[in-house]
């Protein structure tokens, strides 16, 4: 715990005080500091990363008037800071609840997005993660997101299920099941296995230490990366109550688009 402290104290001295001049200096004031975007995998390029981001978005007509959006384990605001900049984005008045474990993201972008712009609001909560939150009191296998049932038209989990333990995907599954809309979407990436017609050795990471439907790239740190079978996955989906409103998308991260079942 104190040598997480130091390190991010040490992080913010040596780290984020020189590339802050650097940024101003490149017109990039509006991006988070190092220590925070190395934790999202978009250190070099926040903009290009967001951009595509609404793109996909965009393309698929997710972002009706007026939507309510949720993005879970929102990190330090790669979508939210697209959204916010993004000219086709602010006549359409989102609503957008951002939710992280990490406080410092949380806290940057509140001070950054949220008092700046209307519409957004971000939750830290306290839940245990020993990639992100270790010392977090609360369990993410039983947690209870703090909104209504139907509550949102789209929800978002970037890089949040390829951290998380089989227990957790399982429950944050069937939470989001329960508070998409009618007619929402769930757009969540995952690290998939097991699909012979999927392209192999596409994910950044290995993942040599499996236990049946779960592997991880590491056995010290599980959500350092976490992957999960394909089949699993999409059982645990029908489950509570999704089902896929398009074909995989698989990559560096697999892109799954989840309706409700019909
Ligand atoms: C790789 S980052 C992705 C951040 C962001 N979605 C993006 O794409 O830029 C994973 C995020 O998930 C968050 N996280 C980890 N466990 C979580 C949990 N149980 N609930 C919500 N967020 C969590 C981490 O704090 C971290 O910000």
């Amino acid at each position: 715990m104190r040598a997480r402290q130091f390190r991010r104290l040490a992080n913010r001295l040596f780290v984020d005080r020189p590339e802050s001049v650097l940024r101003r200096f490149k017109g990039r004031s509006h991006w988070p500091p190092l220590s925070l975007r190395r934790w999202v995998g978009s250190w070099a390029d926040f903009d290009a990363d967001g951009r595509w981001l609404i793109d996909q978005l965009s393309i698929r007509d997710l972002l009706p008037a007026g939507a309510q959006v949720l993005d879970v384990g929102c990190g330090c605001g790669r979508l939210a800071m697209a959204l916010a900049r993004d000219p086709r984005v602010a006549p359409l008045g989102l609503r957008y609840h951002g939710l992280d474990v990490d406080k410092p993201s949380i806290e940057w972008c509140r001070r950054h997005i949220g008092s700046e712009h209307d519409g957004f609001d971000f939750e830290h909560v306290g839940l245990r993660n020993r990639s992100y939150n270790p010392s977090g009191p609360l369990d993410a296998a039983t947690y209870r997101f703090p909104f209504a049932d139907f509550s949102f038209d789209l929800v978002v989990a970037a890089s949040l299920f390829t951290h998380l333990v089989a227990a957790e995907m399982e429950h944050y599954l069937g939470e989001m099941a329960r508070l998409l809309a009618g007619r929402g979407t769930l757009w969540a990436t995952f690290f998939l296995f097991g699909n012979p017609a999927a392209p192999p050795d596409r994910h950044p990471v290995d993942f040599p230490h499996r236990d049946g439907k779960v592997a991880f790239h590491s056995q010290r740190e599980p959500e350092n990366a976490v992957s999960f079978a394909e089949s699993y996955v999409l059982e645990v989906a029908a489950a509570s109550g999704l089902e896929l409103a398009e074909p995989i998308a698989y990559g560096p991260h697999d892109h799954l688009f989840f309706k409700r079942a019909e």
